[in-house]
C-alpha cells in the first residue's frame, strides 16, 4: 500500500531530513511513526501525498511511484488519502458540517450522498450535534474530532495523522487516537507521527523509530519508549 524504497529527501539548505529509509507499509495496517523533534517525521509524511518529492529513492504508493505522477494524478492520488494536521486547519467561516462536505463537493459527489456521507463521519466521531456550529465554538478536542470526520469523509484507503494530538490534552488525545484506531479497524491503512510517547506504548501497534532522518528500529507490536 506505502512503500519507502532507499528513500533520501534533502531540503534545499541542511542535511538531509531523511535518509536511506526504507518500509512497507500493507493494507489494513496501524502504524506510528515517532522519533525527536527534527527526525523526520513530518517529511515521512509529506511524502507520501506528494507535499514533498524524494531527493533519492522512491515512494510508492498502490504500486504506483509518486515522483512519476502527472501533474493531472496528483489530485487523484490525494483523493485516496485522508489527512490530519496538528493544527487542525478547518475552514473559519464555514459550519463543521460544510467543513466536511467541502472534500465530497470537490469530486462533485450528488447532493443526497453528500447529506449521508457527513451525517455519517459526524456520527462516527460523536458530534452530531455540532453540524451547525463554526469551528471557533468548539473545543480543540472536538475540532480535531471534525478533522478526522473530514479525512475520513470520502473513505479514503490511508489516512495520515501529523502530531494529530499535539495541542490537546492527554485525555482528549487518547480519545483521538481511539477514533483513528477505529477508523483503522474499520478497513483504512492508518499512519500516525506522533510525539505522545505514553499512548504509544499503550496501543502497541507497530511502531517505526527515526532517528536523524534514519530509520533505527521497527517493532511489529509497539515498543517501549521512553
Ligand atoms: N521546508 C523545509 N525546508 C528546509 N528544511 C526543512 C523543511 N522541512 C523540514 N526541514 C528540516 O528537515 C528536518 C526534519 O524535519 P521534520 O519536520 O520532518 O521533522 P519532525 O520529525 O516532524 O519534527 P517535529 O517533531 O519537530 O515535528 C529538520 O531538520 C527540519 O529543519
Ligand atoms: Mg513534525
Amino acid at each position: 500500500m506505502i512503500e519507502f524504497v532507499d528513500v533520501t529527501k534533502a531540503y534545499e539548505q541542511g542535511s538531509a531530513a531523511l535518509d536511506g529509509v526504507s518500509f512497507r507499509v500493507d493494507k489494513g495496517e496501524f502504524v506510528f511513526v515517532v522519533g525527536p523533534s527534527g527526525a523526520g517525521k513530518s517529511t515521512l509524511v509529506k511524502l507520501v501525498y506528494r507535499e514533498e518529492i524524494p531527493s533519492d529513492g522512491h515512494v510508492m504508493v498502490n504500486g504506483r511511484n509518486v515522483s512519476r505522477l502527472k501533474r493531472s494524478a496528483v489530485p487523484f492520488l490525494r483523493r485516496g488519502i485522508g489527512v490530519v494536521f496538528q493544527d487542525f486547519r478547518l475552514l473559519p467561516r464555514m459550519t463543521v458540517a460544510d467543513n466536511i462536505a467541502f472534500v465530497l463537493e470537490a469530486v462533485e459527489t450528488p447532493v443526497r450522498e453528500v447529506k449521508r456521507r457527513v451525517s455519517w463521519a459526524l456520527e462516527l466521531v460523536g458530534l452530531p450535534h455540532k453540524a451547525n456550529s463554526f469551528p471557533a465554538q468548539l473545543s480543540g478536542g472536538e475540532q480535531q474530532r471534525v478533522a478526522v470526520a473530514r479525512a475520513v469523509v470520502n473513505s479514503p484507503a490511508i489516512i495520515l495523522a501529523d502530531e494529530p494530538t499535539g495541542n490537546l490534552d492527554p485525555d482528549t488525545a487518547v480519545g483521538i487516537f481511539n477514533l483513528l484506531a477505529e477508523v483503522n479497524s474499520m478497513g483504512a491503512t492508518v499512519v500516525v507521527a506522533t510525539h505522545a510517547h505514553s499512548i504509544v506504548n499503550a496501543m502497541h501497534r507497530r511502531t517505526i523509530f527515526l532517528e536523524k532522518g534514519r530509520l533505527v528500529r521497527d517493532v511489529a507490536a509497539g515498543g517501549a519508549l521512553r
